[in-house]
């Protein structure tokens, strides 16, 4: 058998369909017209052009040590690889008819390079380059998560900040139960955010794993240098079994679930922003840029990047669900229907990062208007004034008084004497007293740049 293919030595129990046209011998019928649109992925994974380039460029040194290459080979496919780079970069091939990314990058090579492109596939399979190309993808991936989420938690601690002194109700069961800090409730989905992104960091370390030099399942027959390789590639560790190597998806499972928990996080806050900024609450309002009105309802000011975040949410779940699903159940080794976890995680990848940037914004927005919180501020604001103009403690001012200021959350509040004392009673550490919360500010602010 040749060299080439998925270097295992007994092809009657190797991945048949492997380095594209390589298995055609052995067919006397082409691929069935049904079958084609099914088995192609390059619509999804062209994306990952230039990590499948990377790792072809880091197997043919790999390759050049282990004898298997000349200098004068590895040279040449080199160069080609840069020109074959170079044109996906300018948009070529996306459109192409080719199989998938791994197919289309060796054909295109094959037009810069002649015969001398087969021989890249020397001793590697598409088993183990596209568990090596998925994972490269995901490291950046979660890099461009774990920034996006850092630039909405910072938006956050500006919110907490604007907040110190507001004091807005506190709910259970949506209940007006306890006054609040605003900064308390905003730094209440801080720490949320902050574990999401620990959560895709550590995404990246377990996506951090090279599998490269695993071949179709045994491992690459050739004496390739993988600690080399590792290097190369920017990987934290070497696969340790290749059989577990070419279908070990629990990395994106991880990036999966911290997608699905982010998502469930955010929509917890765009369920508050829709609230908040209803009328009946009054507690909030959002910027004109991330709201819509209605030609009819003048009086209406729609929340709809809360309730979009709120709907993404549920592709996000949904993501979690059906990658579990895929993997669930399929025997060892590499199977095919792994083609399908890069359509998932790159939805959830995609969707996380279409949605924070809005999150952001419209935190941000929240706090430049300038008057978030206004109806609550107020109300406290007349209620401290007019203690004060009597030469009353707060705490002693009648039922009436309260009431003449506002109707609303009075009783609750005339119990526990004021919001105030209620609010400066709490300064047990993670509590809603002023002391507690600039404390709670500052271990924010150490954590989000950590
Ligand atoms: N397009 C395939 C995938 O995404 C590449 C691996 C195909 N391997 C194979 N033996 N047919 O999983």
């Amino acid at each position: 058998m040749s060299q080439t293919g998925d270097g295992v030595p007994t092809p009657d129990v190797a991945n048949s369909n492997e380095g594209g046209g390589l298995w055609g011998g052995r067919f006397k019928e082409g691929m069935a017209e049904a079958m084609i649109p099914l088995n192609r992925s390059l619509g999804v994974d062209f994306r990952l052009w230039p990590q499948d380039v990377r790792g072809s460029q880091a197997w043919v040194n790999a390759l050049e040590g282990a004898g298997v290459l000349t200098l004068e080979e590895g040279a040449t496919l080199r160069e080609g690889l840069e020109a074959v780079a170079s044109r996906l970069a300018g948009g070529e091939g996306s459109g192409a008819d080719e199989e998938d990314i791994h197919t289309l990058v060796e054909h295109l090579l094959q037009e810069e390079v002649g015969p001398l492109a087969g021989k890249l596939h020397t001793g590697r399979s598409r088993n183990d380059q596209v568990a090596t190309d998925f994972r490269l993808w995901g490291m950046g991936a979660s890099r461009a998560l774990e920034d996006e989420v850092t630039g909405a938690l910072r938006a956050l601690l500006e919110l907490a900040k604007a907040g110190l002194d507001l004091i807005i109700p506190g709910y259970t069961h949506l209940q007006q139960a306890q006054p609040i800090l605003a900064a308390h409730w905003a730094l209440s989905h801080f720490w949320p955010l902050l574990r999401d992104r620990d959560r895709i960091r550590t995404a990246w370390e377990e996506a951090s794993v090279l599998p490269l030099g695993s071949g179709a399942l045994a491992g690459c027959p050739f004496p390739v240098d993988r600690e080399m390789l590792r290097k190369e590639l920017g990987f934290a560790r070497v696969s340790e079994n290749s059989l577990d190597s070419v279908s070990d998806r629990d990395w994106a499972a991880s990036m999966a679930f911290a997608g699905a928990l982010l998502g469930t996080h955010l929509s917890r806050l765009g369920e508050d922003l829709v609230l908040f900024s209803s009328r009946e609450f009054g507690l909030l309002r959002l910027s004109d840029g991330f709201s819509t009105g209605s030609s009819l309802m003048p009086q209406k000011r729609n929340p709809d990047i809360a309730e979009l975040v709120r709907g993404k949410s549920g592709r996000l779940v949904g993501n979690l669900t059906g990658l579990l699903t895929l993997l669930k159940g399929l025997p060892t080794g590499y199977n095919r229907d792994l083609q399908e976890d890069k359509a998932i995680l790159f939805d959830t990848v995609d969707t996380a990062l279409l949605v924070l940037p809005a999150v952001r914004g419209a935190i941000e927005g929240a706090v430049r208007k300038g008057v978030p919180f206004r109806e609550s501020h107020e109300v406290v604001g007349k209620v401290v004034r007019l203690a004060e103009e009597e030469g009353v403690l707060l705490s002693d001012l009648p039922l009436q008084s309260f009431q003449a200021t506002h109707s609303a959350f009075l009783e609750d509040l005339f119990e526990s004497f004021s919001w105030e004392r209620s609010i400066s009673a709490r300064s047990v550490p993670g509590g809603t007293g002023p002391v507690a919360v600039r404390e709670q500010l500052r271990q924010a602010l150490g954590a989000v740049e950590a």
